[in-house]
């Protein structure tokens, strides 16, 4: 069964769903992971309180890269609301495979810039329950 999230992850890795930028974002953030010094970007089209486009662009790992890959695809087309309430859990289990504490951070970095430019709410995902 892990192995099948495995080979979701390569495939997002390798074939990256909305990779890129907006021309004209309502909503773009940028961060980085302060462990390998990774950068991701997001930028959100955000209409009638829905993410209308989202595009994920920077550097970084395999599994940082699939996590902005599947949350991008994620989101589009959930409300704002919506949105907010994806949650460390909901992506992980996206991911669907164990992660020691380093990867965790790769895996949640695009949920982090996420909530940060939709939100404001800064911090790693989840930080406070550790
Ligand atoms: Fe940099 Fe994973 S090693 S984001």
């Amino acid at each position: 069964m892990e192995d099948l999230y495995r080979d979701n992850i390569i495939d997002h890795y390798q074939n990256p769903r909305n990779y890129g930028t907006l021309e004209h974002p309502d909503i773009s953030y940028e961060d980085s992971n302060p462990v390998c010094g990774d950068e991701l970007r997001i930028d959100l089209q955000v209409k009638d309180g829905k993410v209308a486009d989202a595009r994920f662009s920077g550097h970084g790992c395999s599994i940082s890269q699939a996590s902005a890959s599947m949350l991008t695809e994620e989101i589009i087309g959930k409300t704002l609301e919506e949105v907010k309430q994806i949650d460390k859990q909901y992506l992980l289990d996206l991911l669907g495979i164990p992660l020691g504490p380093v990867r965790l951070k790769c895996a949640l970095l695009s949920l982090k810039v996420l909530k940060a430019g939709a939100y404001g709410l800064h911090g790693w995902p989840g930080e406070d329950e550790e």
